[in-house]
């Protein structure tokens, strides 16, 4: 597939470690040290839909494409206001596409799951140009009242906009998901009904730091791995390597495994911390408006998250 353009949308107000401190028993340094993250964006006078379409827009305006001529919509998203309609439902109005959209929810690996669902979209042949747009609130399903959690996450949208061009720049993607409830998981309640016996147990995200950072590494090495397995491709070939922005340890420990040169993982999980399934589309965009990527460059990207779902993949630009 040819990513014809890309976008990023992300709140105005930024929390530091400092403001954090202030309240949640943590410092500057430790957040630092053991995660990499400096300040994050907190949604506080926009909605996530105003990330959303905002990210969206930039993609098309991006891709040169109208968005009526659009013939998807993907939105990758974790949780929102609205349980139904769909988020990528509210953001085709506002965007006055007039495609069919649907949501998922692959969790922070949304995004490599919305390439392989775009590709597969591709492969009927009924659809030629598809909006894939993550957009996270994460803000909204931490506790903040305790500091194991809170302190990694920050709110964000990215977009792309896909074409069925040169579908073999899709080079190889590979998605797994091993069920695994208990490292990660956020439960919510739903509406008290009278035939209901089994209580309901909501809380905010639980998280097994621990246990998803092992798993976080082991999953995205084996995936990535693969992806070279099945491509002939080798960590050299590589212009860039998108990883999911979840702990820089957990990129350190990756690109150890890689053997290659820091330049070619960007990150920016010290400004904007762990956007979910935005991380990497938001991170594409940055490298792409700065203008850092050449014709045929190919591209590694990976993720996990909860589920355990994880992906990677390897596209030419
Ligand atoms: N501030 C200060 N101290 C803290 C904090 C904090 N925010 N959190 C924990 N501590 C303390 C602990 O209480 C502990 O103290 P003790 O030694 O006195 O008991 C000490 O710091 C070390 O705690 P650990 O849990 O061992 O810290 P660790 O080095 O494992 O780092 C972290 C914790 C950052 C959560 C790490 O495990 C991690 O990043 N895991 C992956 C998490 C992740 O990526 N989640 C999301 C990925 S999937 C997705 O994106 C949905």
């Amino acid at each position: 597939m040819k990513i014809a353009g890309t976008g990023s949308a992300l709140p105005s107000l930024v929390v530091t470690n400092e403001k954090l401190s202030e309240f949640l028993d943590t410092s500057d340094e430790w957040i630092i040290t053991r995660t990499g993250i400096k300040e994050r964006r907190i949604l506080s006078k926009e909605t996530l839909l105003d990330l959303a379409v905002e990210a969206s827009l930039k993609a098309l305006e991006d891709a040169k494409m109208d968005p009526k001529d659009l013939d998807f919509i993907i939105c990758s998203n974790v949780a929102n206001n609205y349980v139904t309609p769909s988020l990528s439902s509210i953001v085709q109005g506002k965007i006055n596409a007039t495609c069919p959209c649907v949501d998922i929810n692959v969790a922070c690996t949304g995004f490599i799951y919305a390439l392989d669902m775009a590709d597969a979209f591709f492969s009927t042949g009924r659809y030629k140009k598809i909006l894939i747009v993550a957009a996270e609130e994460p803000s909204k399903f931490v506790d903040w009242s305790a500091r194991d959690a809170s302190i990694l996450f920050g709110d964000g949208a990215g977009a792309v906009v896909v074409t069925n061009e040169k579908r073999e720049n899709l080079i190889a993607i590979h998605l797994n998901t091993t069920c695994s409830t208990e490292p990660l998981y956020y439960e919510r309640s739903m509406e008290k009904n009278p035939f209901n016996e089994v209580e309901q147990k909501a809380h905010p995200l639980i998280m097994n730091g621990k246990e998803v950072y092992k798993l976080a590494v082991s999953s995205s090495i084996s995936d990535v791995k693969t992806v070279f397995e099945a491509s002939g491709l080798k960590p050299s070939d590589i212009s860039y390597y998108l990883l999911h922005q979840a702990n820089t340890r957990i990129l350190e420990t990756i690109r150890d495994f890689l053997g290659e040169p820091i330049e070619k993982f960007p990150r920016n999980i010290e400004k904007y911390g762990n956007t979910s399934s935005a991380t990497i589309p938001i991170l594409l965009d940055e490298i792409n408006k700065e203008g850092k990527l050449k014709e045929n460059d190919l591209i590694v990207m990976s993720a996990f998250g909860a589920g355990f779902c994880t992906g990677a993949c390897i596209i030419r630009w």
